[in-house]
């Protein structure tokens, strides 16, 4: 996943807001007690994502992975009256995630769906959320993007990250660069939305609902 050189890499995050206190010590606690801790999002995902919050006003969030917490919490800290709800299959990322939302005093903001995404998903009204960040098996990737396509309202904007799978995207062999290559296409040749992908960490695609 390292596309750019690490010397740039710590250049940017040294000229970037930092995470919270809370944020550093979910990532710490993540890093010394889960497997695959390297899937948190971090610091350059997590203020880009920010970012699109902020300039768009986004009160109404979706999140497809929650795992221990980091994305869901980054994004719930802009707006103290956001509505976040976030979907994750097993329980004890649910219960880690709920642990530090409530550290971070969040409780009244997020709430993690523990099941399945796509059931979770079918839960939700059309046009309800203003952004939505897809996260989660890449294998649902196309499943995730067609359903949230219509959750979202006009002038929303959905996020897709690890788009570019370290570079497998381009010759893909194994199954989630082929579903993640579809879905890429799928994106691009979708009328309802501009989109763009950009070479951020692992990859991620932007789309604005028109
Ligand atoms: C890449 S991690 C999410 C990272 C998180 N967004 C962050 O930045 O810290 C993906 C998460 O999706 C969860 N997941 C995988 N398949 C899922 C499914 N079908 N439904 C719900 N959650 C799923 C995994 O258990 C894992 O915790």
């Amino acid at each position: 996943m390292k596309f750019i050189d690490k010397k740039i890499l710590e250049y940017c995050d040294n000229n970037s807001n930092q995470d919270s206190g809370i944020l550093q010590e979910l990532e710490d606690f993540t890093f010394k007690n889960k497997q695959l801790p390297q899937m948190i999002s971090g610091n350059m995902v997590g203020n880009f994502l920010q970012f699109i919050i902020q300039s768009m006003k986004a009160k109404k969030i979706l999140e497809v992975g929650t795992f221990t917490g980091y994305s869901a919490i980054k994004m719930a800290e802009v707006y103290s009256d956001c509505e976040l709800h976030t979907c994750e299959a097993m329980e004890k990322h649910v219960k880690t995630a709920n642990d530090f939302i409530q550290k971070a005093n969040l409780q009244k903001n997020i709430t993690v769906h523990q099941g399945q995404a796509l059931e979770t998903l079918e839960t939700f009204q059309t046009g309800y959320f203003d952004f939505a960040f897809i996260d989660a098996d890449k294998i649902n990737y196309l499943e995730y993007y067609k359903r949230i396509i219509t959750l979202i309202r006009k002038g929303g904007v959905i996020v897709l990250d690890n788009m570019l799978w370290s570079g497998e995207v381009i010759s893909p062999k194994d199954d989630h660069s082929k579903v993640l290559n579809k879905t890429a296409k799928f994106i691009n040749e979708d009328e309802r939305v501009f989109n763009t992908l950009l070479p951020i960490r692992d990859g991620l695609m932007v789309c604005y609902k028109k």
